[in-house]
């Protein structure tokens, strides 16, 4: 499993935490930025994190921005990305099992550091139910390509 990872100045620090928490994991990770707390455009991060996924070159990714919401509306935007901002563990579970995100955004200033790791742990290890929740999915991206 390889995951993207971007964040903005918001998310940097806690960007930083999951890299280390998910490397001692043995997680191939594909650092997207940014590499300095510096102020940059979340948008950006978000669009990248998105092109990632949908180029094969990560399976899934997280974005990170002060609030996650930036950055998810970015990522969003990138056609096939189902981006999901979540503040619980039980968001995550649905994000994954109901929804088939393939992106997850959190908080950087919303969350804490523990919270924020448990959150990665259930997004990248809950199955997609399929079943009736395919169809739904399926309709998102009939919304991109303008057949609903
Ligand atoms: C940057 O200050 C902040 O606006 C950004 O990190 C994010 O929260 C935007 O949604």
């Amino acid at each position: 499993m390889k995951i993207a990872l971007a964040a903005d100045h918001g998310g940097y620090e806690l960007k930083e935490k999951i890299k280390v928490y998910l490397l001692q994991k043995g997680i191939e990770l594909l650092d997207l930025g940014c590499n300095i707390g510096d102020s940059v455009d979340y948008p950006n991060y978000g669009k990248a994190c998105g092109e990632a996924v949908m180029n094969g070159e990560a399976d899934s990714g997280i974005v990170i921005c002060g609030t996650g919401i930036g950055i998810s509306i970015a990522a969003n935007k990138v056609k096939g990305i189902r981006c999901a901002l979540c503040t619980s563990l039980f968001m995550a579970e649905m994000a994954r099992k109901h929804n088939n995100a393939n992106v997850l955004a959190l908080g950087g200033r919303i969350l804490t550091p523990e919270l924020a790791l448990d959150i990665v742990d259930v997004f990248l290890t809950t199955e997609f139910e399929g079943g009736r929740h395919q169809h739904r999915v399926d309709l998102l991206h009939c919304i991109e390509n303008g057949t609903l």
